[in-house]
């Protein structure tokens, strides 16, 4: 037995916002963002929040899995953007779907935020320790953006992706994630300033400040070599593998990876040209896409390596 994704789930913000709607109310064109990142519409929220899309994507996730929430031991959920400090975003949906007997907890890993999870899950489940868990990635991003900064707030989108996790015959046959804190100014966001009555620091927040060029080397370096790692492990071949589900930041890391690898980037189904960047939520929904359309059968191989803040990365090769 191994432990496998039983279901999956996503959703997306019926707000949907396109280049050449950003083009009215900032200095931007379609021209300029299409063709440096692949992006041509994102979702954005008007009303929903982080708990409320992980909710929905996760009631989708079990569905499909065939799992009733009562059944589950762990929830996971990758975010930067919850809506609360506490709770954390993983307790809030264990309310709304009333996952009594579950254990759960967030984690911060940024665009590797859903990868991490699942790792986490992984190693509960493999040990014998739980049985099912429900991982999900989501981000409500436009909370966190600079709308006066043209160069990061075109990239990002708000949605959540969800899967559940448990034992089957086929499965996960390598992972492995790994973390740069060195390097981590290269993305990055502050939380509130200290404001005790020791100190005067200013109260306001911060929002994402990104060194482009700097993620774009971390990313065609370390993503291509971390797959080739898991790959190696696995013994599997890229060229035996169906799917290279990646995290949607920008298409010209894909091509790049691509590459790298001497895949056809028709094995890297892309979801970012209608989503935008989604952080942790990317690889989930881009999962649930794939999965929804019908394009997985048992026994395809398939890879889904997830990059970003922190630094941060992670890759896991399956069997679905
Ligand atoms: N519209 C029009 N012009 C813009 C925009 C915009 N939205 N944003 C920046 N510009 C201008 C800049 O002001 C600059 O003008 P100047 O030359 O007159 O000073 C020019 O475009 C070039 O700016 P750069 O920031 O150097 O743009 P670059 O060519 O590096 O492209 C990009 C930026 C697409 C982000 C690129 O660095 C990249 O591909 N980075 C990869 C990282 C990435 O995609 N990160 C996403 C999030 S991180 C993650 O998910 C892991």
């Amino acid at each position: 037995m191994s432990v496998k994704i039983l279901g999956t789930g996503s959703f997306l913000p019926e707000n949907v916002v396109t280049n050449d709607f950003l083009s009215t109310i900032m200095d931007t064109s379609d021209e300029w963002i299409s063709s440096r990142t692949g992006i041509r519409s994102r979702h954005l929220v008007k009303t929903e929040g982080t708990t409320k899309m992980s909710v929905l994507a996760a009631k989708s996730a079990l569905l499909d899995a065939g799992i009733q929430a009562s059944e589950l031991d762990l929830i996971i959920v990758g975010t930067i953007t919850g809506d609360e400090i506490t709770p954390s975003t993983a307790c809030e949906v264990q309310a709304a779907i009333g996952a009594d007997s579950a254990v759960a907890y967030d984690i911060n890993a940024a665009c590797s935020g859903f990868m991490f999870a699942m790792h986490s899950a992984y190693a509960y489940l493999q040990s014998g320790i739980y049985r099912n868990a429900l991982v999900i990635g989501a981000e409500t991003l436009s909370r966190i953006m600079d709308w006066n900064d043209r160069s990061t707030c075109v990239l990002f989108g708000d949605g959540a992706g969800a899967a559940v996790m448990g034992m089957g015959q086929e499965g996960i046959l390598g992972f492995e994630q790994g973390s740069d804190g060195a390097r981590g100014s290269v993305l990055a966001c502050k939380s509130r300033a200290n404001h005790n009555p020791l100190v005067q620091n200013e109260t306001g927040l911060d929002y994402v400040h990104m060194d482009g060029q700097e993620v774009y080397k971390f990313a065609v370096t370390t993503v291509p070599a971390s797959i080739e790692r898991v790959l190696e492990k696995a013994q599997i071949r890229a060229e035996d593998v169906k799917y290279f589900l990646l995290h949607q930041a920008n298409i010209r890391i894909i091509q790049s990876v691509a590459k790298r690898l001497h895949v056809s980037m028709e094995k890297f189904p892309i979801s970012l040209d209608h989503c935008g960047n989604i952080s942790a939520a990317s690889i989930p929904i881009l999962l649930d896409e794939v999965n929804k359309k019908g394009l997985l059968n048992k026994g395809d191989k398939i890879v889904m390596s997830g990059f970003g803040g922190g630094l941060t990365w992670g890759t896991c090769v399956m069997e679905w």
